[in-house]
């Protein structure tokens, strides 16, 4: 078996491709070294969690998001102090800023609360939402409510910024035209919305994802880079024309057309391709690699490859 060495040197692998030790590893590749790393730092791998900080410092925008969404995706304490530093440090892009924000929420990080308070004030919008929401979920979960409200087991295993709304006994239709009317209520706070879009996620229906779509025309970035995050879960065809007016659309923030490029590639159906390929030459960098990144995944799902992930690691059970 072996395993300790098969595993450390799986590791040195998956590091020198994660962190383009060659300086010529395409991007593509290092975004499946890290879907491998992800899998052994969920595990409580310590130094896959190392890692991935450690990309922290490279200067792809997309690439340091990413990072920074796995590692609150981790549930590992490790990965606390690294996502603190991307939060802190101000001439870092606003996307990662947000996307460290979250995972301190994902993990539930109540050491972090003070300091995602202090981030309430942020010159960003997408920073200030974002810890408004990390906020808010770590109190929901160390709240009564989230104890007794009853809700339905979701079939996506991320941990969200925020927990579908509870069930209510409503009959279907209605229950996606209430949730509608709640996703687009700005007089509501932005985590009970945010609990109304992953409700409409895991109804995931035609009509949910009509309603999850009128979000797009949300004032709030973050806001819309969600809804596009939350089709790309869904990977359903009905949300296609929807994303792609998105990636079209060149006034919109990159933030949500890299989003938007991104589900497309999850969605992978053959009206994907042509417009990811448009796009891999976008004039912002980040919808630029989200379009690269997507073509890959797409090539992926219609290969019949079995593994996304490079050096497969060989976990034993
Ligand atoms: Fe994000
Ligand atoms: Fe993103």
């Amino acid at each position: 078996m072996g395993g300790l060495d098969t595993r450390d040197s799986t590791l040195d692998a998956l590091e020198e491709t994660l962190l383009n030790k060659s300086g010529d590893v395409p991007l593509a590749l290092r975004f499946r070294a890290l879907f491998s790393l992800k899998a052994l730092g969920t595990e409580g791998n310590v130094r896959a969690i190392e890692i991935i900080a450690e990309g922290l410092k490279d200067d792809s925008a997309l690439l340091k998001h990413e990072l920074a969404y796995v590692l609150g995706q981790t549930r590992q304490e490790a990965a606390v102090v690294p996502l603190q530093l991307s939060l802190k440090n101000l001439s870092e892009d606003p996307m990662v800023r947000h996307e460290a924000a979250e995972a301190l929420g994902a993990l539930g990080d109540q050491g972090s609360l003070p300091l995602l308070r202090e981030y309430l004030h942020d010159k960003e919008e997408v920073v200030r939402q974002t810890c408004e929401l990390a906020i808010e979920r770590i109190e929901w979960e160390t709240s009564e409510k989230s104890k007794t409200e009853k809700i339905q087991k979701s079939a996506y295993t991320s941990i969200d910024p925020a927990p579908p709304l509870p069930l209510d006994g409503d009959e279907h239709d209605e229950k996606v035209e209430k949730l509608q009317q709640k996703l687009n209520d700005q007089s509501l706070s932005l985590f009970h919305r945010y609990r109304a879009m992953f409700r409409l996620r895991d109804i995931g229906t035609p009509a949910a994802i009509d309603a999850l779509a009128s979000g797009f025309s949300d004032p709030s970035a973050l806001f819309r880079h969600e809804i596009a995050y939350v089709f790309g879960q869904l990977s359903h065809p009905h949300s296609v024309p929807a994303l792609i007016s998105v990636l079209r659309n060149t006034r919109e923030e990159s933030m949500v057309r890299h989003e938007a490029a991104e589900a497309l590639g999850s969605v992978g159906t053959a009206e994907c391709l042509p417009v990811l390929k448009e796009f891999s030459t976008d004039e912002e960098q980040v919808v630029r690699e989200s379009c690269v990144v997507a073509v890959d995944m797409w090539e992926h799902e219609n290969s019949g490859e079995v593994e996304y992930a490079v050096y497969a690691p060989k976990v034993e059970a």
